[in-house]
């Protein structure tokens, strides 16, 4: 049975809510899906998973280190990740703070490493992005881009 993770990067819980509200909208789009602190997940186990999702707060306008070394140590692995979804979100705490270039970070990592990454024409279009902790906009956003993830996943691996 195809299944998904969703991975993130969170000191004051805005990325984790995130997380888990597209984690819970995967679960109930019948993808079964875990969700996990970046320090809970090794690089390999990345390979157990048909959809990975990746989380991280903007950090200079780029993925916490944290997520990076994750990216960085699939390389051991490189290639083997390929076909797999992939789909990434990120909090600021500004508007025009750099959301979505980290957002653009981690899908370069995806793709890099042979991912398939969809955007959305009518939703957040690279991405859901929150400014601080997510209002009602962004956990629309959230359990949406949560839905086509798995609706996306199910068609590929199932
Ligand atoms: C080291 C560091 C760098 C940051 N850089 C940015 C930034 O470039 N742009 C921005 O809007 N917010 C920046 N922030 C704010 C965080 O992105 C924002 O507070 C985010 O919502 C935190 O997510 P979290 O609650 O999941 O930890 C930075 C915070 C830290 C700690």
């Amino acid at each position: 049975m195809a299944k998904g993770i969703v991975i993130y990067y969170s000191r004051s819980g805005n990325t984790k809510e995130m997380a888990q509200i597209i984690a819970k909208a995967m679960n109930e789009t019948g993808l079964a899906t875990e969700c996990k602190s970046v320090d809970k997940v090794k690089a390999d186990d990345l390979l157990d998973y048909d959809a990975i999702v990746v989380g991280s707060p903007t950090y200079y306008g780029s993925m916490a280190g944290p997520i990076k070394q994750l990216f960085d140590d699939a390389v051991t692995f490189h290639g083997q990740l390929d076909g797999k979804v992939g789909a990434a979100f990120s909090s600021s705490a500004n508007i025009g703070g750099g959301n979505e270039t980290t957002i653009m970070g981690i899908i370069e990592a995806m793709l890099i490493a042979g991912l398939v990454v969809a955007g959305d024409a009518q939703g957040d279009h690279y991405g859901p992005v929150s400014i601080g902790k997510p209002d009602q906009r962004v956990k629309g956003q959230c359990e949406r881009r949560g839905r086509r993830i798995a609706e996306l996943t199910k068609k590929l691996y199932t």
